[in-house]
C-alpha cells in the first residue's frame, strides 16, 4: 500500500473521557447491589476511534480524529488528554451539549462492564464533518469509521461519505462496533451499504454474524465475497484470534489465549490499528493479522506494544 500522503488514516467517530478500572471485584453475575470499591484506576481519551489513533500513533501511524464533545469541563479534559497522547485531533466543541464520559470496569476473570453518559456523541453533524473531510482526505490514505451505530445523525450522510472517499482515492475502513439493541432498520441498512462500499471491513463475531443475519462466519464471508470481492472482511473472535477470506476459502489465524486480562477495553481497536499498520509497510493479510493479533494481546496485558521495523 503507498504512503505518499501525509496521513494515513483519519478517523470519525464517538469519543469519551474514559476512566478505566482494573481489577474491580464484580462477579459474571453483575454488579452487587452493595457499593463496591475498586483501586487504581486511569483516565483516557476513549472510544473506538480514538482508540484506533492512539494505538496507531503508538504503533507509528500518522493519524487524525474527528469528533464531537461539549463546551464543558469534561470538553476542556477531552482536549488535554487527547493532546497528552499524542492524538492528532479536530474536536468541535458546541454549547449546550455534556461531553460523553464512560466507566469501564474490568475484573480479574477478564470479563468488563461499560458505562456511559453524554449528548456530545449522537449530536456528531454530517454537515459539519463532511467539509472537514474535503480538506483532509487528499491527504489521506484511508477513512476509518469506528462505532458507526453511535452516529445517529449519519444514517443518511454514509453515502456521501463513501461517495467522498472514492473522489479522493481515500480506502474506507469499518469497524461498526457493537450493534444496539432497538436499532432501526434503516440504521441497519445506512451501515451494511457503507461496509459494501468499504476496503476493510473489521466485524467481532457477534457483530458479524447478526449484521449479515448468518449462522457461521464463513457463510457470511462467503455471500460477501460474492457481492464484494474487493473487500477485506476479518472476523475478530476473542481469545480464538480472528478470520479472513483469501483465495476462495476462510483462514483462522489462531493466537494465545490470555488469562491474566487487566484491560479488555479496546482490544479489537488495538488489533485494528496493528492490522493497518502492518498493510501500510506492506505486509501480506495474513501476517498483517498476526501483527493485529500480538498488538491487541499485548494492549490487553498492559505490556509493551511490538513496534514493526519501517523499512521491510
Ligand atoms: N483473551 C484473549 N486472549 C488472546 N487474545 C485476545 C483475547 N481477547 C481478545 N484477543 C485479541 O484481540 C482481538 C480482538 O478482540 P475481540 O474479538 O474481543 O474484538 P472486539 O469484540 O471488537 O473487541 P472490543 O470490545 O475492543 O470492541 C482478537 O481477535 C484477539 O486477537
Ligand atoms: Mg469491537
Amino acid at each position: 500500500m503507498a504512503t505518499s500522503r501525509a496521513l494515513d488514516a483519519v478517523a470519525i467517530g464517538t469519543c469519551y473521557v474514559d476512566t478505566n478500572v482494573e481489577n474491580f471485584p464484580f462477579s459474571s453475575r453483575g454488579i452487587a447491589a452493595e457499593e463496591l470499591i475498586g483501586k487504581r484506576y486511569e483516565v483516557v481519551p476513549g472510544g473506538s476511534a480514538v482508540n484506533f489513533c492512539r494505538l496507531g500513533h503508538e504503533l507509528g501511524l500518522r493519524t487524525a480524529f474527528i469528533g464531537m464533545a461539549g463546551n464543558d469541563v469534561n470538553g476542556d479534559t477531552l482536549k488535554n488528554l487527547l493532546e497528552q497522547q499524542g492524538v492528532q485531533s479536530d474536536l468541535i466543541r458546541q454549547p449546550g451539549l455534556q461531553t460523553n464520559i464512560g466507566f469501564n470496569i474490568t475484573n480479574p476473570q477478564g470479563e468488563h462492564i461499560m458505562f456511559v453518559a453524554g449528548t456530545a456523541n449522537a449530536a456528531l453533524d454530517p454537515a459539519v464533518v463532511i467539509p472537514k473531510l474535503k480538506e483532509v482526505l487528499p491527504e489521506t490514505e484511508i477513512l476509518y469509521l469506528g462505532g458507526c451505530f453511535k452516529l445517529k445523525a449519519f444514517k443518511d450522510a454514509f453515502g456521501e461519505i463513501a461517495n467522498l472517499a472514492g473522489r479522493f482515492s481515500a480506502k474506507v475502513a469499518i469497524d461498526h462496533g457493537r450493534i444496539p439493541e432497538g436499532v432501526s432498520e434503516g440504521m441497519l441498512e445506512a451501515v451494511k451499504a457503507l461496509v459494501l462500499r468499504s476496503a476493510y471491513y473489521f466485524p467481532s463475531r457477534e457483530e458479524f454474524c447478526r449484521l449479515w443475519s448468518v449462522s457461521n462466519i464463513s457463510e457470511g464471508m462467503r455471500r460477501l465475497q460474492e457481492q464484494v470481492p474487493q473487500l477485506v472482511v476479518v472476523v475478530k473472535d476473542g481469545a480464538n484470534g480472528a478470520y479472513y477470506w483469501t483465495d476462495n476459502s476462510i483462514r483462522h489465524v489462531e493466537v494465545e489465549k490470555v488469562d491474566e486480562v487487566v484491560n479488555a477495553t479496546g482490544a479489537g481497536d488495538s488489533f485494528n490499528a496493528g492490522v493497518i499498520t502492518a498493510l501500510m509497510r506492506g505486509r501480506s493479510l495474513g501476517d498483517a493479522i498476526t501483527y493485529g493479533c500480538e498488538v491487541a494481546a499485548a494492549k490487553i496485558k498492559a505490556k509493551e506494544l511490538p513496534l514493526l521495523p519501517i523499512a521491510t
